[in-house]
């Protein structure tokens, strides 16, 4: 067992019933901390700066008390000595300047090494050295795209809603889909295998629009390449998150390709989606983030039943469903991570008396 409420709770050992809690971009515009040293560099210029990143990634730890850290940097980030053009636009997303979309394109796409991820290296290993600093043991997450989300970005060019040119590719030359999805694969292992190597101590990979595709498709064309990034960050003894937005009906395909914990969005109670993973995986969620709004009485039941149901499963990572919006006001996740820390066991510990 480790001194880390999050890595027993990832590991299955959740102690005690101490429920453990992050948010999916809990660095970000929310904080006005975050808005001041941002101003004036761009995102993927912050993203290539180690003590920026650092500074940044320690943001919501100094101010929550949340019990993990989540590296600062972006899912395009690893595109970019693979040798893609990307901007990442403000209020838009990542911009392709040429999105890949024949062979040609999917052949420009470099293969990286860890040393093209020297500045990342580098500031994961600040953010290490300040979390060591904290009484508690609070570990840093790496993350990456997995190859799916982050072939959606390339073959659109940008945000889509349909992911009409995605799709049409994946069916449409099935080989070319494969090759360009290894590539990614090659290229998210990289990126997570040099943040695990300068300290992390978990991973999450991003699957975040795969829900948009049919059980079977996931099956035929996203799941292998998704299982060959968790099947290598396995061989380095890390706790493997794997998170997507509107996936109940792919949590067991998401689970079975190799994760530890499944990240579960806001449509399906948690106490459900341990139901359709067979009670086999650590869950992780799943406040519906439009929800930080409410009042307050009003949203800290919606937390307490995120709690209750998250008991079902063999452990439970509090988390939000999807990402902290822009305008989150940052006391009220205060409040809920010191609710989360103070009513959690008893809340975990009733439900499961409740349960036979
Ligand atoms: O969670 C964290 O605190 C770590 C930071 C993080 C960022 N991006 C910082 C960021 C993480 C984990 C990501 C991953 C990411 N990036 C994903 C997967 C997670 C998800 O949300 O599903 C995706 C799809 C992207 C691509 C991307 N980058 C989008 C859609 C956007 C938003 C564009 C916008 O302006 O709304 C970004 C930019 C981005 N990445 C910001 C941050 C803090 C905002 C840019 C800014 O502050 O100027």
């Amino acid at each position: 067992m480790s001194a880390s409420a999050f890595l027993n709770a990832a590991t299955r050992q959740q102690h005690d019933d101490r429920v453990p809690v992050w948010f999916m971009r809990q660095a970000g515009r929310s904080l006005p901390e975050y808005r001041e040293v941002r101003a004036g560099t761009s995102m993927l210029e912050s993203c290539h700066d180690p003590a920026l990143v650092c500074e940044i990634t320690m943001q919501p730890v100094r101010r929550h008390d949340v019990d993990a850290a989540i590296f600062f940097s972006d899912i395009m980030v690893p595109l970019q000595p693979a040798g893609v053009a990307v901007d990442i636009v403000a209020g838009r997303g990542p911009v392709i300047a040429e999105p890949i979309r024949d062979a040609a394109g999917v052949d420009r796409l470099r293969s990286v090494t860890e040393d093209d991820f020297a500045d990342i290296a580098e500031a994961a290993g600040l953010v290490v050295a300040e979390l060591a600093g904290y009484a508690d043991d609070k570990p840093l997450i790496g993350f990456a795209g997995a190859p799916f989300t982050l072939a959606s970005y390339l073959i659109e060019g940008g945000p889509s809603k349909d992911y009409a040119r995605t799709k049409s590719l994946m069916v449409g030359d099935p080989q070319l889909w494969h090759r360009l999805c290894e590539r990614l694969a090659q290229i998210s292992t990289t990126f997570l295998s040099a943040q695990v190597h300068a300290g992390a101590r978990a991973v999450q990979l991003f699957d975040s629009w795969a829900g948009s595709l049919p059980l079977a498709d996931y099956q035929e064309f996203v799941q292998p390449h998704s299982a060959a990034v968790l099947a290598a960050l396995g061989e380095l003894d890390v706790p493997r998150i794997h998170f997507g937005v509107g996936t109940g009906e792919l949590l067991l395909a998401m689970g079975q390709a190799g994760a530890d914990v499944v990240g579960v969005d806001w449509r399906i109670p948690l106490a459900e989606a341990n139901r359709r993973l067979g009670g086999a995986y650590v869950l992780q969620g799943n406040l519906d983030p439009a929800l930080l709004g409410a009042p307050w009485p009003v949203l800290a039941e919606r937390v307490r039943a995120v709690i209750r149901s998250g008991a079902a499963a063999p452990a439970h990572i509090f988390n939000l469903g999807h990402g902290v919006p822009p305008t989150a006001d940052p006391d009220v996740l205060g409040r809920i991570v010191e609710l989360v820390h103070t009513e959690g066991p008893a809340l975990r510990a009733e439900a499961r008396e409740g349960r036979p």
